[in-house]
């Protein structure tokens, strides 16, 4: 580590891969029954909502959510048996791990809202693009897009000061994203996709989600098809460019890398036209309910 030293960084020796895994928050305890009694095929929509409902606040919460329009739901939804009917049970776990995730972006810095908002326009994007492409339901596309980059909330919170600080460096000398990745790695001994992985594993998420997180900075059309799932990871990461274009969650759009002809969008064979649909779908989703996912 005696490469030019970033002005402002105090980290010195960096958690270790234990270290880490043992300081990411664990999953609220409503949602890891929810999502203990969602495995159990004998359940029934009566225990999940008996469950849910014991926390006023994520009951709240899960009935705003379920009632945006980004999930397609036409019918107001008034309860957690409604949702649970009228979404399924898949939806309903994806609604619990949304609600849960808000958590780890609330320490209020300036870094965790715009962190928070690309999550947001990324699940939106997500949701949008599956719904265009198919191939993966919208409302898992959702919470995919919205959890890709956990790994990097989870440094600003236990980094703080430090992920600032990289942060202001890279968009001071207006550095790519690739070189957050390998200053990540510098000063924090792992990446975010890292410790996104950590967060999959301690919180017991589904594949799709592993993959996504793992690698949605992918940079070929050859690295993405060798993938064991290719699909999710070109959804998300597409959404995830749309984003840095629109500058969703950024305090600017970047316009550097690419969006029309990335591999993502050559991967699901989306057209300049169909992608440009997206963006605008996006933006004017985000919008509209942005409010609701601040929670
Ligand atoms: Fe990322
Ligand atoms: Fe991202």
């Amino acid at each position: 580590m005696d490469e030019p030293t970033i002005p402002g960084l105090t980290v010195k020796t960096p958690r270790t891969p234990q270290q880490m895994s043992a300081d990411i928050p664990a999953m609220p305890v409503v949602a890891m029954r929810v999502m203990r009694e969602l495995a159990d095929p004998r359940t029934t929509a009566k225990k999940i909502s008996d469950i849910i409902s014991v926390d006023q606040a994520m009951t709240s919460r899960v009935l705003r959510i379920a009632n945006s329009p980004v999930f397609g739901v036409r019918r107001k939804i008034t309860t957690v048996a409604d949702a649970l009917v009228l979404m399924g049970f898949s939806a309903m776990k994806g609604l619990v791990i949304t609600v849960s995730t808000r958590g780890i972006y609330r320490h209020a810095g300036m870094l965790e809202q715009l962190l928070w908002e690309h999550s947001v326009g990324s699940a939106v994007a997500s949701a949008t693009i599956a719904r265009v492409a198919g191939g993966w339901p919208p409302d898992e596309a959702f919470v995919a897009g919205l959890l890709h980059d956990i790994g990097r909330a989870v440094f600003a919170n236990l980094y703080r000061k430090d992920y600032e600080v990289l942060f202001q460096y890279l968009y001071n000398h207006n550095l790519p994203r690739s070189a957050l990745v390998a200053l990540e790695e510098r000063y924090f001994g792992m990446s975010h996709m890292d410790v996104g992985k950590m967060v999959v594993a301690k919180w017991n998420l589904p594949e799709d989600i592993l993959a996504v997180v793992s690698h949605h900075h992918i940079k070929s059309l050859e690295d993405l098809k060798a993938l064991p799932k290719p699909w999710p990871v070109a959804v998300v990461g597409l959404a995830d460019s749309a984003c840095r274009h629109l500058g969703v969650g950024m305090r600017e759009p970047d316009t550097s890398g690419p969006l029309y002809n990335s591999p993502f969008a050559e991967f699901l064979k989306l057209s300049a036209e169909q992608v440009a649909g997206i963006l605008e779908q996006t933006l004017e989703l985000f919008e509209s309910e942005k409010a609701t996912f601040e929670m």
